[in-house]
């Protein structure tokens, strides 16, 4: 920018914060954040966040905004959509730590992977995600796609029936398996795995690649229930069209088909909480939630999504 127009923007800067709107307040799916907000946002989870660094006057700025709308409710639910003005005066520090030279400055966060079979105490404490910034055009698809290359995946990939048996026998968590009628990983079954991490270890098994459950399978002696169901069920979900969400708890040998209208994350959420009396780490029916939630509605009220991403 040659100096003349640095001090025209500058002087609109100033105007701009005077009157302190931030560009996205009234989204329901974009947390404004500030320094008391960022670290507990962006570094406190498992989830990957995407961060527009800004400043209200910015042409730029203004002209993505309606991508980063999309892309936030694209993102619901899969990754963290956020945003830092940077004319804010108590947020210039905040935009100086992260370097940002220039308006929009785009950046995705990354998680640290986590070894949940370690115990809690053992597990790398590395809050801090990894930050890297967007080169890319400022579109939402290709926004989008990197975000969720960015996303950790906790989801395991079991390619036969007795694969699956034997990992069933060795489950010291519990499980949630979804018979997939496909064979790639959903973001949103990716994102359910974020929500439950350390709680239930997740699995996917494409139907195409189930067969009958051996005779002699050990899981008939350890868990004659859910073994049972295996030998049910796994004929049926051969040949279906369907997927079908299941998840074992092989300490007590019981399990519990997640019935739900549409895989939504809620409605998965309330499922295993009911089914198990538990409560997961991040997003729906979490602390965490409650706050994000807080957090981005402020007094705003949070309107319904379309989602390209609820089918697992
Ligand atoms: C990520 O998930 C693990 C397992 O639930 C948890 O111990 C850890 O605290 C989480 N990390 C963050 C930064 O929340
Ligand atoms: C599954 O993968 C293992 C290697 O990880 C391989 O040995 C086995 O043949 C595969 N089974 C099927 C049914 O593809």
């Amino acid at each position: 920018m040659r100096l003349l127009e640095w001090l025209v923007w500058s002087w609109f800067g100033l105007q701009a914060t005077v009157l302190a709107q931030n560009l996205y307040d009234s989204d329901p799916h974009i947390i404004e954040l500030t320094p008391k907000s960022f670290d507990k946002v962006v570094h406190g989870t498992n989830y990957t966040t995407l961060v527009e660094f800004y400043a209200p006057w910015c042409g730029y700025c203004q002209q993505l905004k309606g991508i980063m709308k999309k892309a936030g409710k694209v993102l619901d639910g899969v990754a963290q959509v956020a945003s830092v003005n940077c004319d804010v005066a108590k947020n210039k520090k905040l935009c100086g730590q992260y370097k940002v030279q220039g308006f929009p400055t785009l950046m995705v966060f990354r998680p640290p992977k986590v070894d949940v079979s370690k115990p809690v105490s053992e597990r790398l404490q590395l809050r801090n995600h990894a930050s890297e910034v967007y080169q890319g055009v400022r579109k939402l698809s290709p926004m989008v796609d990197f975000v969720l290359s960015r996303i950790k995946n906790y989801v395991r990939r079991i390619n036969g029936t007795g694969k699956l048996c034997s990992i069933l026998e060795g489950q010291g968590r519990k499980s949630l398996v979804l018979f997939s009628k496909r064979d790639k990983v959903s973001p949103i079954y990716r994102a359910v795995a974020l929500d439950w991490l350390g709680v239930f270890d997740c699995f996917t098994i494409p139907n195409s690649k189930l067969s009958g459950l051996a005779e002699d399978n050990q899981l008939a002696t350890t868990n004659p229930q859910i073994s049972q169901f295996l030998q049910e069920t796994i004929p049926l979900q051969m040949t279906s069209e369907e997927s079908m969400l299941v998840a074992f708890d092989t300490a007590n040998d019981q399990y519990q088909v997640i019935q739900c209208d549409s895989f939504t994350k809620p409605q998965i959420s309330r499922a295993l909480s009911a089914a198990f009396n538990v409560t997961p780490m991040e997003g729906p029916l979490s602390k965490r939630e409650q706050y994000l939630h807080a957090l981005r509605t402020g007094s705003k009220k949070s309107q319904p999504a379309k989602k390209i991403h609820d089918e697992l």
